[in-house]
């Protein structure tokens, strides 16, 4: 027993140690399943790791991948472009060639023409030394013949040289002459002004106009064969006119008359307006120093009287009234520098059957009734109710006439010809004074256009009442002009005398520029036409009437105040 008590003390012990060995064994399972699960987790932890860097590798290498791919792409398009530009510089580099191929082509060209030139000129070269050696044979000859040349020509020179010796003596000759007549010329001109002088104030010129194309039946007429015979003889001093006339007696033969007229100056049909005025300066300048200048135009209808008067637009056509405004302008300007103050008025007037209108007005023609006062303390006369128009320049003058003008030509519509059946009185009254010596002087510069002196046939205008009385008008002013005119004469050589200055509108209108303290001009006008020829005799006898007349000796009008 106890035998089998310690043997099962001995099995419970085996069994104990069993069982603690079991649960060890467990707990070591334990520990070791424990462990286990720990590697599982660190294997399952790993493997994800690996996963994701996996991952990240096969992302990276796909990055790459693309980089490389747009690397080799931009690659290919460089070298793309790269080849473009190589193929277009071996392009250039070809046509390069060419051009220079093309320019080397030419060069030849000019090359060879230059060879082609230089031989010509080569033989040119050959041919002029030849010319050369020819001329150098030629000059020996004209050497030589110049040699006899120069031998004569001292000749010649010696006989020139004589010559002039001659010509000279001549000359001083001719020069001792010269002055002789000038000398006489100088005389001449003195006794001629001394004759003027004698012959007191009036003067009567005369002008013949050209023949005019619109005179002549056709243009292909000669204009001598519609000419009178008229002729200007004095060739020296222009005195004197010859008119001969033919007519048939009643026997049927022809008879010759010459008239012949003197005048202070005739002009003849080529004269200029210039060489007219030359004449009348001196005169109508004279109202600068205080005279009263009249100036009238005297003649047949169509005979020059207007042309002379007015004259034409241009600078040589213009006639006596503007050049004569321009250098009483130009003297006034001038006598400022000796003190003189001027102060210069017009006044235009038309005379119509013996009714005054007003050139400058602007009222209705033959409507306002205009009267002439004369004040015998000034010796001055007035129209009244006329413009009278303060003048600053010949401009302004050049304006005036041109308004007159064309007032005229319009009332011309309603009557035919009024400008020759009427007088015109252009009038420029200029006063001065002297700042330095207080002088003062007035006086007035008339040029009168007067109305056409025809004789109009009685008969024939008797039917036709405004035109007979047109025409009484104007006979009985123009013979009351030539009635004053020799009144005056008479009153020089008599003293006392009536003067008919009422007699006519024209003659009392310038009563105070036509008495003996007045420089007067008419300067008759003649058409050259022998149709007209009875009727220039007529005026050439009226204006010789004029002529003979004197008018005493003229006075300026000067007072000291
Ligand atoms: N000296 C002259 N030179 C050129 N033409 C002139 C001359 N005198 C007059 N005439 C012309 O003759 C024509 C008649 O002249 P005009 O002056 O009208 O005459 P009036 O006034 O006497 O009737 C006009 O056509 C005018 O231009
Ligand atoms: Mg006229």
């Amino acid at each position: 027993m106890a035998a089998e008590r310690s043997k099962v003390a001995d099995l419970e012990a085996n069994h104990n140690f069993l069982r603690k060995q079991l649960e060890d064994a467990k707990t070591q399972e334990l520990l070791k399943q424990r462990e286990l699960s720990n590697v599982s987790d660190e294997i399952e932890a790993l493997k994800k790791r690996h996963a994701r860097e996996l991952k990240d590798l096969e992302f990276d290498l796909k990055r790459e991948v693309i980089a490389a791919k747009d690397e080799l792409a931009n690659m290919k398009s460089r070298h793309a472009r790269e080849l473009m530009d190589l193929e277009m510089d071996v392009k250039k580099r070809e046509r390069e060639i060419q051009q220079l191929q093309e320019d080397l082509r030419l060069c030849r060209g000019d090359l060879e023409r230059e060879r082609e030139t230089v031989s010509t000129l080569k033989s040119t070269i050959s041919h002029q030394s030849n010319a050369r050696i020819a001329l150098g044979t030629e000059n020996h000859a004209l050497q030589s013949q110049k040699t006899a040349l120069q031998t004569e020509l001292d000749m010649y020179l010696a006989t020139i040289s004589s010559l002039n010796l001659k010509l000279e003596a001549s000359q001083k000759e001719i020069d001792a002459l010269k002055h002789e007549t000038m000398e006489a010329e100088t005389a001449r001109r003195k006794l001629h002004n001394m004759v003027q002088e004698l012959k007191g104030n009036i003067r009567v010129f005369c002008r013949v106009r050209p023949v005019l194309p619109s005179d002549l039946p056709s243009p292909e007429t000669p204009p001598d064969s519609s000419s009178a015979n008229i002729a200007f003889p004095d060739r020296l001093d222009h005195k004197e006119i010859v008119v001969a006339s033919s007519s048939e007696s009643a026997t049927g033969q022809e008879r010759k008359e010459v008239y012949n007229f003197n005048f202070d100056r005739v002009f003849e049909p080529e004269s200029s307006q210039a060489e007219v005025f030359e004449e009348i300066s001196l005169l109508a300048q004279s109202c600068t120093d205080g005279y009263n200048v009249c100036v009238f135009a005297y003649g047949q209808t169509g005979s020059g009287k207007s042309f002379t008067m007015e004259g034409g637009p241009t600078a040589t056509s213009s006639g006596m009234i503007p050049r004569a405004v321009e250098q009483v302008f130009q003297v006034a300007e001038e006598l400022k520098r000796k003190g003189w103050e001027y102060k210069m008025e017009g006044q235009f007037l038309e005379i119509y059957n013996e009714t005054i209108n007003d050139l400058l007005g602007k009222g209705e023609f033959d409507k306002k009734k205009h009267e002439i006062k004369h004040d015998p303390k000034t010796n001055s006369t007035r129209v009244t109710d006329a413009n009278v128009v303060p003048l600053h320049s010949p401009t302004q003058v050049r304006s005036l006439l041109a308004v007159a003008q064309s007032r005229r030509s319009v009332a011309a519509t309603l009557m035919n010809e009024r400008s020759s059946r009427s007088h015109s009185v252009f009038t420029l009254r200029i006063s001065g004074h002297n700042v330095n010596t207080g002088e003062r002087s007035e006086g007035s510069l008339n040029l009168v256009d007067l109305a056409g002196s025809e004789r109009l046939n009685a008969s024939g205008t008797a039917a036709d009442k405004d035109r007979l009385k047109e025409t009484q008008s104007i006979n009985r002013s123009l013979s009351a002009l030539g009635d004053v005119i020799a009144a005056l004469g008479e009153k020089g050589e008599k003293g006392d005398k009536h003067i008919p200055y009422r007699n006519s509108k024209l003659t009392y209108l310038l009563q105070n520029s036509l008495s003996g303290n007045s420089k007067t001009l008419m300067i008759l006008n003649l058409s050259p036409l022998a149709a007209h020829l009875n009727e220039s005799l007529t005026s050439l006898r009226f204006a010789t009437k004029v002529n003979n007349t004197t008018i005493g000796t003229a006075k300026k009008q000067v007072r000291t105040s």
